[in-house]
């Protein structure tokens, strides 16, 4: 059994006071959602303050990016080994990141491999566009990005990984994916490419994720679907009652 998993991407919002204050309004009722993977992803620069506030507690912490190379002269970016200091996490090849910051299959791939290296578990995010989608072509892309960003992996750490399918054209758009949409592909897709990739048993106990304009009213259907083992939450992230509630949906 697979114990579901529901990380909030926070992107670039949030200062290290406002976060702060947001893990203050829902730390406390966050704590008690149980048998679920809780996991908060603010920016870099609130990540020590926010590791101090949730140390102690099963709430996990991740970053949204890093760099796969380990130092050196690579100004403005950060190290896993960096990461690795305050999280158990990283988010990588989140569609933003493909989209706005040239990142690719091949950068994706490197960074999941510095991120095993590291012991740091990737929430490795794949997805088609809206063009891809109108297209049929979603099963050929998610095939191929999640062949090309996972291939190499240990079988041990592999089983640990964690993926999220997140449509393009479903984030931030209120627009979600029908949940019968979304568990085809993380069943027909993602998991029969994982299979592919580390077999069976491995398969089985990689938590695949549904991202894309989940709320508190939508989370339960998705989390009713056999193959979707959580959420990776952006926009309802900011708000607490709200994360909040979608946690407690997959706890049920
Ligand atoms: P959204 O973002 O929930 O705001 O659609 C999801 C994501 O980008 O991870």
């Amino acid at each position: 059994m697979r114990t579901p998993f529901v990380a909030g991407n926070w992107k670039m919002n949030k200062t290290v006071a406002e976060a702060r204050e947001l893990v203050a309004g829902m730390g406390p009722a966050l704590k008690q959602v149980q048998g679920v993977d809780k996991v908060l992803c603010p920016p870099f620069v609130a990540l020590l303050a926010v590791a101090n506030l949730v140390s102690g507690t099963e709430i996990g912490l991740g970053a949204q990016n890093m760099h796969w190379e380990e130092k050196g002269a690579f100004t403005g970016e950060v190290a896993p080994g960096m990461l690795k200091e305050f999280c158990q996490y990283v988010i990588l090849g989140h569609s933003e990141r493909r989209t706005y910051f040239g990142e690719t299959d091949e950068t994706v791939n490197k960074k999941v491999l510095a991120a095993q290296k590291q012991g740091l578990t990737p929430i490795v995010c794949v997805g088609e566009t809206l063009a891809q989608y109108e297209s049929g072509q979603t099963a050929q892309i998610v095939r191929r990005q999640v062949l090309e960003g996972l291939k190499g992996l240990d079988l041990a750490f592999a089983a640990q990984i964690v993926v999220a399918y997140e449509p393009v054209w479903a984030i931030g758009t209120g627009k979600a994916s029908s949940a019968e949409n979304a568990e085809m592909v993380h069943r027909d897709v993602v998991r029969a490419a994982l299979t592919d990739l580390f077999g069976e048993a491995a398969a089985q106990s990689i938590r695949i994720l549904y991202g894309g304009s989940v709320t508190a009213v939508n989370a339960a259907e998705f989390f009713s679907q056999p193959d979707i083992d959580g959420a990776l939450v952006g926009g309802a992230s900011l708000k607490p009652a709200e994360f909040l509630a979608i946690c407690q949906a997959a706890a049920q």
